[in-house]
């Protein structure tokens, strides 16, 4: 029986236990997208994880969505992840880097010039967007042409490179909840009737590119992917997600990732994204190693590893609050409370300030 606290052989490293530190935003980087020292406390303090997955960070000004949220397209980003890389392997972690673009669910506000964000169709998301003036209604996106694709390609590649100079173990690919490449797989966000749009093929053409591209620069093994397939926020949908990620899955078995990352956020909202399924079906056909996430309490991550449900599990609130999850999860000791108020506030608090056991 495999066992949460037993180590496990990830694509060219060994994770100390099949614990992972879930990507999160929390928006303590700078204005210009820059790693800061708090934020190396933060991650360092987190390093007894067998795999800590960085927040979702941008690979290039036009993929910024969020205020003080981090990039890795420039080098005083990279300077500033080296200090995260470092402290965290001075403390015995491992780290991989999450490569976001988020597509639709930015505004001009935050894009470069004022430009309008870009999207696979004009299609507007519902809801409002966080600017640096508070709260506005997302716009209408700008369908991206067929001809401006390999850049994106290319800004994904240079992104992975960026992160292994940075001192990352590897990158995590950000396929999930309504971010770019989701809004190209789901038929809800893809309208278009080029070679990305239309079939299941067809959308995930990107997806594929990107990963293709990525592991050619760092390898397969420094490169996960993160799905989500029955997942609504941000406004999507899709009218056959089993299909739709059944095939993409069958796809990515193709390049020997370090692993497959699969969030069953959407869980509590059944149907909503779309018709619901049994995520287990992904599990049984993917061939390589298997991470999951969302609500797992210790009973049930220790089970789901055991039964052989999943091989890691990544754990996101529990993360915030308890710097030392893992050791507490081992020891099987009371838990702190995370704080929503203090989530995305910038700062110290409820950042760096959640005590360890003694
Ligand atoms: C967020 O910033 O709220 C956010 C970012 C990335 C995700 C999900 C949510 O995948």
């Amino acid at each position: 029986m495999s066992d949460l606290f037993s180590p496990l052989p990830l694509g060219a490293h060994t994770l100390k236990n099949r614990i992972v530190m879930a990507p999160l935003t929390r928006c303590r980087a700078t204005r210009d997208a820059v790693p800061t020292a708090l934020m190396a406390d933060y991650y360092g303090q987190r390093a007894g994880a067998g795999l800590i997955l960085s927040e979702a960070t941008c690979i290039s000004p036009q993929g910024l969505g969020y205020p003080m949220t981090p990039g890795i397209w420039n080098g005083e980003q990279v300077a500033g992840w080296e200090r995260v890389t470092r402290t965290v392997h001075d403390r015995g972690g491992r780290i991989f880097c999450q490569l976001w673009h988020v597509g639709r669910i930015s505004h001009p506000d935050l894009q470069p010039g004022g430009a309008l964000p870009v999207a696979p169709s004009a299609l507007k998301p519902t809801g409002e967007v966080h600017t640096y003036t508070g709260p506005k209604p997302y716009v209408t996106p700008r369908a991206l042409d067929t001809s401006e694709l390999p850049d994106i390609v290319h800004q994904y590649r240079v992104a992975a490179l960026n992160a292994i100079a940075a001192g990352f173990d590897g990158v995590e690919v950000h396929g999930a909840n309504g971010y770019l490449l989701d809004e190209f797989l789901r038929d809800g966000s893809n309208h278009r009737n080029d070679r990305y749009g239309g079939s299941v093929e067809n959308r995930a053409r990107l997806l594929l590119e990107v990963v293709e591209a990525v592991c050619q620069a760092v390898g397969p093994g420094r490169v996960g992917v993160r799905l989500s397939p029955i997942q609504p926020f941000n406004d999507m949908q899709d009218s056959d997600p089993e299909t739709t990620f059944s095939r993409v899955v069958e796809w990515l078995n193709a390049f020997g990732l370090a692993y497959l990352h699969v969030t069953r956020l959407g869980m509590d909202n059944p149907g909503a994204a779309g018709p619901m399924f049994d995520l287990h079906g992904l599990r049984q056909l993917w061939k390589g190693v298997y991470m999951t996430n969302h609500a797992y309490t210790r009973d049930t991550a220790l089970a789901t590893v055991a039964e052989g449900k999943a091989d890691l599990v990544a754990f996101g609130a529990l993360y915030i609050a308890n710097p030392d999850l893992d050791r507490r999860l081992a020891q099987n000791t009371p838990l702190n409370t995370p704080d929503p108020a203090t989530f995305y506030i910038g700062g110290e608090k409820g950042y760096t300030d959640y005590p360890s056991l003694a």
